[in-house]
């Protein structure tokens, strides 16, 4: 079960609130297996993510053992040191030549945890961490499916700018879609 102290026990999930304070970043460990499991699996989790539902502990023990290596800085969204979800970092000059200011932003929280703020607050402090770690930096964008409001709107509420739709862009579940490209510049930041 993840549900602890700071969420106020009710019968229906929907109704119950986090408190943001126990929100935290730190790296994932093997000893996280069994939380992440709990929204890896989970269907309306990996609906707009080019991954697949995990459908083994085996998917789980890859991605822990391998995630810190693919990312250029990665970290589990906990509450209470559980982890609900992640977020990372993805060096944009891995994928074409001359973005070597750029990365790419992505996140997954669980489903339960949806709509009480955890994405915005968490997207809001990784940008900041984005430029004050990576100092050579300009940029830090995100792609997200035309129909994945709630990640548009995390977007929007931290910040970003609605730069236009890339067309069949990218391939997610064997389908081309179209994808919205959002970006916010260090400039941005300063007042
Ligand atoms: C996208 C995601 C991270 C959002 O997390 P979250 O913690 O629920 O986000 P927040 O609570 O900070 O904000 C969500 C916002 O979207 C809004 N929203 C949610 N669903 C919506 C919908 N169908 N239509 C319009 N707005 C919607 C919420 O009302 C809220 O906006 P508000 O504060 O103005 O009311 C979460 O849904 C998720 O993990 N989804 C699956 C993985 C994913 O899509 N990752 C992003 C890939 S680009």
């Amino acid at each position: 079960m993840m549900e602890g102290a700071a969420i106020c026990s009710t019968t229906n999930p929907r109704e119950e609130r986090v408190d943001l304070t126990q929100i935290s970043l730190r790296p994932i460990n093997p000893s996280d297996l069994n939380d992440l499991m709990l929204w890896t699996t989970d269907e309306k989790v990996a609906k707009y993510c080019t991954w697949e539902p995990y459908t083994s502990k085996e998917d789980g023990i890859n991605f822990i053992q391998n995630i810190a290596s693919k990312s250029l800085w990665f970290r589990a969204i906990c509450l209470q040191n559980r982890a609900i979800g992640c977020i990372d970092l993805f060096s944009c000059s891995g994928k074409e030549t001359g973005r070597e200011k750029s990365v790419e932003l992505g996140y997954a929280l669980g489903s339960r945890y949806w709509g009480r703020g955890i994405a915005t607050q968490v997207v809001k402090q990784v940008v900041e961490v984005a430029f004050s770690e990576f100092t050579h930096l300009e940029r830090v964008e995100a792609l997200v499916d035309v129909e994945n409001v709630a990640s548009q709107r995390v977007l929007e509420k931290a910040g970003f700018q609605r730069e236009g739709v890339l067309r069949k862009y990218l391939l997610m579940k064997g389908k081309a879609r179209d994808m919205v490209m959002y970006s916010v510049l260090s400039n941005d930041l300063q007042i």
